[in-house]
């Protein structure tokens, strides 16, 4: 099943502010983090059991360059994505990662590697098996 996290929902965590001025963001707002190296979004995600998930994170980068990141599941380095440009701050898509989950509570963290922080984070969907 596929529940949806926003990322302006406590136990999220932003590294920033949460605003709500480029349109087209789901809930009431979306994640602004801070452009800075490190300036993370943080989910926490449930499991009925442990495996593999899917996940497919929502957002925007209103920039020509892509935005490096690395995805840390439970404080480790899964893999790092990297969020393209998506030609406005209005234009939101979302982006398909795999990653294997435990049973129970999760963290999942993008964290930006480059000065130019992450792109606006609307939400996370988890998919567990
Ligand atoms: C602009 C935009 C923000 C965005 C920022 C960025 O300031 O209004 O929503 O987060 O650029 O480059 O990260
Ligand atoms: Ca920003």
């Amino acid at each position: 099943s596929a529940t949806t996290y926003e990322a302006e929902v406590s136990p999220a965590l932003c590294t920033g502010t949460i605003d709500s001025n480029w349109s087209g963001y789901s809930g009431t707002g979306f994640c602004n983090g801070n452009n800075t190296v490190g300036a993370y979004a943080q989910f926490t995600v449930n499991a009925s059991a442990a495996g593999t998930a899917t996940l497919r994170v929502r957002f925007a980068n209103g920039v020509a360059t892509a935005r490096p990141a690395s995805l840390i599941v439970n404080g480790s380095t899964a893999q790092a994505p990297s969020f393209e440009g998506t030609g406005a701050w209005t234009t939101w898509v979302t982006k398909t990662l795999t990653v294997t989950l435990n049973a129970g509570g999760n963290t999942i963290r993008f964290n930006p590697t480059t000065a130019s922080g992450l792109p606006n984070i609307d939400y996370l969907d988890v998919t567990t098996p």
